[in-house]
């Protein structure tokens, strides 16, 4: 078993281990830029696709049976564990996420559920099962949650944010609610991690997606504390990739929280990145999701710019710097892939 996890380029290189061509994924892979997932939707709702294990496993499939990619991640959504924490939401058309009754307070903070996810969230422990047996082993599979700030934000703001006012007014207003918040949000994200790992998922990705909005100094003292709590008591089973965007002036701080691989968007040239993290933990990254709607001539100099800062050091391992966005073609994505795989090959 050992033996096997060790043969896939994905997982060898978040532990910096030698590949013989840099691997890919990408974030978002299952989703509405493929018509395969689109037919989908018309008979279901999103969430309706979440909850159901079959219909979950097969979406997750669905890019894996098309490219070349070099793991699948779980069809789910971060904010999946805050329906029986007692958190309600749901998905409007065309505008995200919309929670009905926001957090305001330490009343509403104490009224949060600690959840037991096996059994509240079976369905999604079920779809992981489905989907590594349909992989017969053909690359690893990726289980993923939000991180405590991310989810945190969605709770006290009801839905996206631009300036995350009331988030950061509660923290800085009413420290006791936070910490409280932030224990409980940790506590549920540590027993959800690790029954995905128990289901199956061979590597893990923690999205701090909107983490970037702080200061480092508020980072440290605020958020580092809980996100280092939940890599801690995840454990080291299997490889964690911890992401976050607009984080350039966090990546120390993000290294110290936790993870074999930092995940970097493309506001920051990931060289540079990697240098700065001193090169002790493994880089995800980093095209801008916006060059895969442009021409291949441009996809492929960006790609090789990117490939070639990184100079095949063993550890990189290629995404976008956040989520594929809905009108991309998918021959642009099976196009990303071969240059990936193709331009390190041809290198050494
Ligand atoms: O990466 C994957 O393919 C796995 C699936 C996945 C989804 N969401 C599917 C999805 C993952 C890993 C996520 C993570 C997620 N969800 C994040 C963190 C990553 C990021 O993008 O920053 C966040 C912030 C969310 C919350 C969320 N879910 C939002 C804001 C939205 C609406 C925005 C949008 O793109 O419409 C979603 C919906 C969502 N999650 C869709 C998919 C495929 C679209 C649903 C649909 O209408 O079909």
């Amino acid at each position: 078993m050992k033996q096997r996890e060790n043969q896939y380029p994905f997982l060898r290189a978040c532990r910096r281990q030698p590949t013989d061509y840099t691997p890919i994924w990408l974030m978002r892979q299952a989703g509405r830029y493929m018509k395969e997932y689109r037919a989908l939707r018309k008979k279901y709702s999103f969430l309706e696709m979440c909850k159901n294990p079959e219909l979950a496993a097969q979406v997750t499939l669905q890019p894996i049976e098309k490219f070349n990619l070099d793991a699948a991640i779980i069809f789910s959504d971060i904010l999946i564990p805050l329906e029986p924490m007692g958190v309600e939401f749901e998905f409007a058309k065309g505008e995200g996420p919309v929670f009905h009754h926001p957090l305001r307070g330490m009343k509403d903070v104490e009224k949060l559920r600690i959840i037991e996810p096996e059994e509240e969230l079976s369905f999604l422990m079920e779809a992981i099962q489905i989907v590594r047996k349909e992989l017969e082993g053909k690359v690893p599979l990726i289980g993923f949650s939000g991180a405590p700030f991310t989810l945190a934000s969605y709770m006290i703001e009801g839905g996206h944010s631009k300036n995350y006012i009331l988030t950061k007014s509660l923290m800085y207003q009413d420290r006791p609610t936070w910490d409280v918040l932030m224990g409980k949000i940790s506590e549920v994200l540590i027993r959800y991690l690790k029954a995905q790992i128990r289901s199956g998922v061979q590597a893990l990705q923690l999205f701090d997606s909107w983490v970037g909005c702080l200061s480092p100094r508020d980072y440290e003292e605020y958020i580092l504390p809980y996100s280092q709590k939940v890599i801690q008591g995840v454990g080291k089973k299997v490889p964690l990739i911890h992401f976050a965007t607009s984080s350039s002036t966090l990546l120390d701080l993000m290294r110290e929280a936790g993870g074999d691989v930092i995940g970097v968007d493309w506001r920051m040239n990931i060289a540079e990145a990697w240098a700065h993290l001193r090169y002790d933990v493994a880089i995800q990254g980093n095209l801008d999701p916006v060059i895969l709607l442009a021409s291949s001539g441009l996809i492929e100099k960006e790609v090789k710019r990117i490939l070639n800062s990184v100079g095949g050091r063993p550890g990189h391992i290629f995404n976008l710097g956040h989520g594929i966005l809905p009108n991309t073609l998918p021959d642009h994505v099976a196009a990303l892939v071969e240059m990936v795989h193709q331009y390190r090959s041809s290198k050494g």
